[in-house]
């Protein structure tokens, strides 16, 4: 029986995962779950799932929510909420599923304890993988990439000899914006940023797609988990999101992995590992789907992917300043108060801006991301 600890278990991948679990109750159970702030939610799948810990990190909770939680049920709140997670039950598997760079500290915990983590969380790594690398390296825990695109390229590199690898090829839906032109993008709105045409998805990386800075955190993840240069790493549009990614060798092979768009099966093979478990998501009909298209992606219509390879080739601050730009600039647009071609306007403007910053130690980089997103939320 693995036991394993959901957080961001309200969210868009916590509910798949917890799916998973459910139906393999002979294989899995659950330590501990946390949300942000839906608590009925959260006091509901604790009373599901019988879990011990829950964790509540976007607010303190009142008299209302304290009569609401199951006897016996211990309660954290705030960021102790996420670390305690990765601690309470002692949990095999630590699935981090919530938004933003909330992931890292979590990430830090299981390094340090040597917890495996099931990571579908972007922003930890892209804001402190130099760190993440470090524990990495002193801990016995593994990290099996929940994102598609990584999952892939993971199971691609599994066990294969790296020498005489090329390149690395993430596949890129294209989005909602695929056929625009750079002026209606501009002016999209939420509504149709949301409409995503293959996967449904939280809402900000939803978005994150929309303006292709999706694919700009993946190459730099790219970078932190599989120790790629940049140079090797290559992005292609492929609109059906069959490809999940590939892996290309010197002499011209590649080696794609393939599968349904259903985010089961990359969290399925991160808990089951290194067992392959039966499919939950159906198999792959080849001459249903009949061709498979693949185009480059066009970075002056979708400059964010652009400032994210600039990022990647920097290294440093920059990519924690990206990050934070585009976290502040999804939410302004999520509320409505910027236009979709400000969230690309505020992240070009915070990485000149602020390319002084420091992102050193972990202090440094929640400082930067601190200073990064109050002057976001207060200038754009
Ligand atoms: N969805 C996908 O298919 C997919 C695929 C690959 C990677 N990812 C990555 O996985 C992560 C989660 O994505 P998602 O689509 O599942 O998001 P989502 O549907 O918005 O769910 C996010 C979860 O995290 C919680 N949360 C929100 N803000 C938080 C914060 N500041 N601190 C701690 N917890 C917070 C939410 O709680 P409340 O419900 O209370 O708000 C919810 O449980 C993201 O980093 C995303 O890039 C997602």
């Amino acid at each position: 029986m693995k036991k394993i600890a959901i957080l961001g278990a309200t969210g868009s991948i916590g509910r798949q995962a917890l799916d998973i679990i459910e139906r393999s109750p002979e294989r899995f159970c659950v330590t501990a779950l946390t949300a942000h702030k839906s608590s009925d939610t959260l006091i509901s799948l604790a009373k599901k799932f019988g879990v011990k810990y829950i964790g509540l990190t976007g607010t303190s909770g009142d008299a209302e929510f304290e009569k609401k939680v199951p006897k016996g049920v211990k309660v954290g709140f705030g960021i102790q909420g996420l670390i305690e997670s990765c601690r309470e039950g002692d949990p095999d598997v630590v699935l981090i599923a919530v938004v933003g760079i909330a992931g890292l500290p979590p990430l830090i915990e299981c390094l340090d304890r040597g917890t495996d983590i099931a990571l579908a969380n972007k922003e930890a790594l892209v804001c402190g993988g130099h760190i993440v690398k470090q524990k990495q390296a002193l801990s016995r825990a593994e990290i099996f990439p929940v994102d598609s695109e990584l999952c892939a390229v993971y199971q691609c590199l599994k066990g294969v000899d790296t020498t005489g690898l090329r390149r690395v090829i993430l596949t890129a839906s294209g989005g909602p914006f695929l056929r625009w032109s750079k002026e209606e993008i501009q002016n999209a709105t939420v509504e149709q940023a949301l409409r995503h045409p293959n996967w449904r998805m939280g809402k900000k990386i939803t978005v994150d797609c929309a303006t292709y800075m999706n694919k700009g955190l993946e190459i730099i993840e790219t970078k932190w988990l599989f120790d790629i240069t940049p140079e090797m790493i290559d992005v292609v549009v492929h609109r059906q999101s069959i490809i999940h990614s590939m892996i290309e060798y010197s002499d011209g092979a590649v080696i794609a992995q393939m599968g349904p768009t259903d985010m089961r099966q990359p969290i399925q093979y991160a808990f089951g590992h290194p067992e392959r478990l039966g499919s939950v998501v159906g198999h792959l009909d080849f001459a249903a789907l009949g061709t498979l298209t693949f185009e480059a992606p066009d970075t002056d219509k979708f400059p964010c992917l652009r400032h994210a390879m600039d990022a990647l080739r920097e290294g440093g601050a920059i990519p924690v300043i990206m990050n934070a730009a585009n976290e502040a600039a999804v939410e302004l647009f999520l509320e409505k108060k910027i236009s979709f071609g400000d969230i690309e306007k505020s992240i070009a403007f915070a990485m000149n801006k602020f390319a002084h910053l420091k992102a050193n130690t972990l202090l440094d980089i929640y400082n930067t991301d601190t200073q990064v997103k109050k002057y976001v939320y207060n200038n754009f």
